[in-house]
């Protein structure tokens, strides 16, 4: 181990959930609970200046951000539906608007299915497997809150995309509790029947709610901003980033993808089968990573699958390039955290807290400190298959690692 890492209890925040402060407004996967950013900025006295987030996810760095008193933010995300709930969460919206559109939406949407001629002159998207995903009621009666929405004013209407998303998950045949996708069983298939509306309009009072309550009254002199991508690099220059990256490639750790596709469906958004392969690690790479702490890692692999090793390597290759990028973009003296998990490939542990370390260290920065912290709260699988077998699991992340560095 060339980094040290120093257990840290601190930031274990035992018991403590995101909700316990800072409730999300939609799910997603493998959250940050913002209580870590919030204690790393307050550790090492950054109040002020300019924070980057390159996987922002729901935002919750910004969180960590604004309590902390920075003023400007900005994040990244491949997934249209992390920059819906990023954007949703931190934008300054018109709150007597939204109420007021709310209540136009039921009246509107109670008013129209008072007809059932009605629900037969809405449109039902169509897609690759849909009848498989959603009954004929369910698709028809989200088309119509969907069309209802469509004529919401344009500067507050991605707010009510929030709840929709949410709504068509619940409302699928999708099992809610997994974030990849798998049908219920055939049997639970004939007994459900959800009531769509219901869903929505209960979703869309605590969305609300929550915005009122916990994001809203911060954010009025704050600027975050949110953009669909991967970051590059920036003529604006960082003095803190705060992120905490995918662990691994999607389509063997957490599926965002796969968890957002409804999601992201109602976006709009095409591609929305293709983001896991989009996102990092997503891609087919020729070669092993060389030349680094990793490497010997993925040798060991490579011994056992060479297909693994190069799916492995395609993240690392992902990782370097990121990292390359977001060292450029920060300012001298200014300080990275990157938290993240040292998964498990075919039963041998890979140490990316070290190789983050290094490849910042070859950016021109220095290590400041690598703390473990134990994994209680963050919503991810704890458990896999590394060996792809059925049966075979193995606890994958129980720690985490907070990795800061700070630039020469
Ligand atoms: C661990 S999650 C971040 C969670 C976030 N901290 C939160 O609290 O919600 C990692 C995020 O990285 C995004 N991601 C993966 N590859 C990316 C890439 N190349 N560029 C930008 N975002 C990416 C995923 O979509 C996901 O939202």
């Amino acid at each position: 181990m060339r980094y040290l890492i120093a257990r840290n209890e601190k930031y274990d925040f035992i018991g403590q959930s995101y909700a316990s402060q800072y409730p999300n407004i939609h799910k997603y996967p493998a959250t940050m609970i913002p209580q870590i950013g919030i204690e790393l900025l307050k550790e090492t006295k950054i109040k002020k200046g300019r924070l980057l987030d390159p996987y922002c996810g729901s935002g919750s760095s910004f969180t960590a951000g604004l309590e902390s008193g920075l003023v400007e933010m900005d994040g990244f995300d491949i997934n249209p539906l992390a920059v819906l709930i990023s954007r949703s969460k931190f934008s300054s919206y018109d709150i007597e608007k939204i109420d007021e559109e709310k209540q136009n939406l039921k009246n509107n949407v109670y008013d129209f299915i008072k007809s059932e001629n009605n629900l037969n002159k809405i449109l039902i998207p169509q897609y690759k497997n849909i009848n498989y995903w959603f009954s004929k009621p369910v698709l028809q009666n989200l088309a119509v809150i969907k069309f209802f929405i469509d004529k919401i004013d344009e500067k507050i209407r991605a707010f009510f995309l929030v709840p929709l998303s949410e709504t068509t998950r619940e409302c699928s045949y999708t099992r809610n509790n997994e974030f990849k996708l798998y049908r219920i069983k055939s049997e639970e298939v004939l007994q459900f029947n959800p009531d769509v509306f219901g869903v929505f309009f209960n979703k869309l009072k605590k969305v609300i709610e929550i915005y009122k309550t916990y994001y809203l009254p911060k954010i009025k002199d704050i600027k975050v901003s949110v953009q669909y991508g991967e970051f590059i690099n920036s003529p604006k220059k960082y003095d803190v980033v705060l992120t905490s990256p995918p662990y691994g490639d999607s389509c063997t750790t957490v599926a965002y993808g796969q968890f957002s596709i409804f999601g992201n469906r109602c976006l709009g958004f095409e591609n929305a089968r293709q983001i896991d392969n989009m996102l990092m690690g997503g891609r087919t790479v020729q070669q092993i990573y060389q030349n680094s702490i990793i490497t010997e890692y993925i040798d060991e692999i490579s011994l056992q699958s060479q297909k693994r090793a190069l799916k492995v390597s395609s993240y690392y290759f992902d990782l370097a390039k990121s990292i390359k990028n977001v060292a450029s973009s920060v300012k001298k003296r200014g300080i990275v955290f990157y938290i993240i998990g040292n998964r498990r490939v075919k039963d041998i542990q890979l140490p990316t807290d070290q190789f983050i370390a290094e490849q910042f260290e070859e950016n021109n920065f220095n290590h400041l400190f690598t703390y473990e912290r134990l994994l209680s709260n963050k919503s991810m699988p704890l458990r896999n298959s590394p060996s792809n077998k059925m049966g075979q699991t193995k606890g994958t992340m129980t720690k985490e690692y907070i990795v800061a560095m700070r630039k020469k």
